[in-house]
């Protein structure tokens, strides 16, 4: 690895903090050291089967080798990204699911929290929009604040078969045409290299700038392709300092022992708490612009594990529901329900040592000692007071909680958190005995979704969705 100097990786390497998940700190409600030994033998065939099954394609298990394997891919994007910069005012991502919440999570992540308000000449690139829904208020309000004409549009689906992308790229595709755009001109697709509608498009159009989601890289998985580093360079953000930080987690977690191998740890963690009721995994960044890391995390944790079959066949109904949660914010709106509601939660903080700016807090209101004790300190000391005071709030009421520690954001410390949560899901589905990179749940509401628009091959489905009982008016109150 070249990315600056070994000192400074290791100045911020991100750090894992279960203490409050123990029974030091939590008596008869958290993990003794037994107990935590008791998952080794599991967490080690876990390890292994990471270890041995990493890069392979078939098993959806090539992202991990993206941190290693993408220089060329990464020089073309950096050439492409400034090309956009230079040419285009509005740079627009339809996807979603695995195809959009990367893009969103690393934009909120590591650009200014008012980006698109910011004049052109204090913004690195075009402003940014990620368009991952077919609500028509929204697709309309887009439209009024673009212009297609001077908008590179960046199509990012796996299948091209998504009924919510291609949808906005029909209406896209039309906009286009009727400004008479030259849609090679305003268009990349992120698609399959050989199978899928945009493959297919690209191919008939002919000179479509298309890059590839590789095979082995599932949609939740894929931020760090070119489904996340094309968006994050058109915003001017260091992909090279992304992939570093995860190829630097990946370092991190190259020790097969739970307690060195932070991933690890993490993974056993959930499963163990699992075990013992936690249903609920609460992400809680005390950082707005780690605010959609979590929305990213609870794709990654809730279509990864909730699985109703185990490898070998067997039923099983798996998972934990994730939920989302901002500090300090949803103190005033969860934390009631996290300290004394049921004992069914586990509660993940994302803090940070150093945030952007402190922020100095002036004096004044002298005479309101309420208010004038906040005078002389920074807004950071208060986040960072109340994140400390919210896991200690929780810990006296015996509440699981651990807190992953960032130095500071940057695109290095955002490259190992991802890496860390991608290898900490590959690592519970092992856990578990599932396959963690499918999604067959999903499948029948597409299904439905298809028959209920008449498309070709679901009159079956349509007939099954038309043969339900009537709706009882009585139940619709
Ligand atoms: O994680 C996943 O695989 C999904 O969320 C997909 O990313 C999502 O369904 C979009 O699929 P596609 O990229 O084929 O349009």
């Amino acid at each position: 690895m070249t990315y600056k100097t070994r000192e400074w990786r290791n100045s911020m390497r991100v750090k894992l903090d279960f203490n409050n998940m123990t029974d030091t700190f939590l008596g008869d409600k958290g993990f003794s050291a037994k107990k935590l030994a008791s998952y080794s033998s599991r967490a080690n065939q876990a390890f292994r089967y990471v270890k041995e099954n990493r890069g392979k394609d078939e098993l959806y298990m090539g992202w991990t080798e993206l941190p290693y394997n993408q220089d060329a891919i990464v020089a073309d994007i950096l050439q492409t990204a400034k090309a956009i910069r230079n040419k285009f005012q509005y740079f627009v991502v339809l996807g979603i699911g695995g195809s959009a919440l990367g893009p969103i999570m690393a934009f909120n992540a590591l650009c200014h929290l008012h980006y698109n308000d910011l004049p052109r000449s204090k913004r690195k690139g075009p402003k940014f929009y990620v368009e991952d829904n077919v609500d028509p208020v929204r697709m309309r309000d887009l439209l009024d604040v673009i212009d297609p004409a001077k908008t590179c549009f960046n199509v990012i689906s796996k299948s091209g078969a998504t009924s919510e992308t291609m949808t906005q790229y029909l209406i896209i595709l039309d906009l286009l045409k009727k400004a008479g755009v030259d849609v090679k001109e305003n268009v990349i697709f992120t698609t399959d290299a050989n199978k899928g509608n945009l493959k297919k498009i690209s191919d008939e159009v002919g000179g479509i700038k298309s890059y590839i989601l590789p095979d082995g890289v599932g949609g939740r998985f894929s931020q760090l392709c070119p489904v996340g580093l094309l968006p994050a360079a058109v915003l001017g953000i260091d992909i090279k300092g992304l992939l570093a930080g995860a190829g630097y987690m990946d370092y991190l977690c190259r020790q097969p022992s739970m307690r060195k191998n932070p991933a690890l740890m993490c993974a056993v963690l959930q499963i163990a708490a699992m075990e013992e009721g936690k249903n609920v995994g609460v992400m809680m960044p005390y950082s707005d612009n780690l605010k959609y890391i979590a929305d990213w995390y609870c794709q990654l944790w809730a279509e990864s594990l909730g699985k109703n079959v185990t490898l070998d066949g067997k039923p099983c109904n798996v998972g934990q529901t994730p939920v989302k949660s901002l500090g300090v914010t949803d103190q005033h709106s969860q934390v009631q329900l996290y300290t004394e509601g049921p004992f069914d939660k586990v509660v993940t903080f994302l803090s940070l040592e150093k945030y952007g700016c402190e922020m100095p807090i002036p004096h004044g209101c002298e005479n309101i000692p309420d208010v004038s004790f906040l005078g002389g300190h920074t807004m950071e000391e208060l986040i960072q007071a109340e994140n400390a005071a919210t896991a200690y709030a929780l810990t006296k009421a015996g509440r699981m909680n651990y807190t992953i520690l960032l130095p500071e954001l940057n695109a290095f410390t955002l490259g190992q958190l991802l890496f860390l949560f991608e290898l900490q899901t590959a690592y519970a589905g092992a856990m578990l005995n599932i396959n963690t990179f499918n999604q067959p749940g999903v499948e029948e509401g597409k299904k439905a979704t298809f028959a209920l628009l008449g498309k070709a091959g679901y009159s079956e489905k349509k007939k099954e969705l038309d043969s339900l009982p009537a709706k009882d008016p009585a139940c619709i109150i």
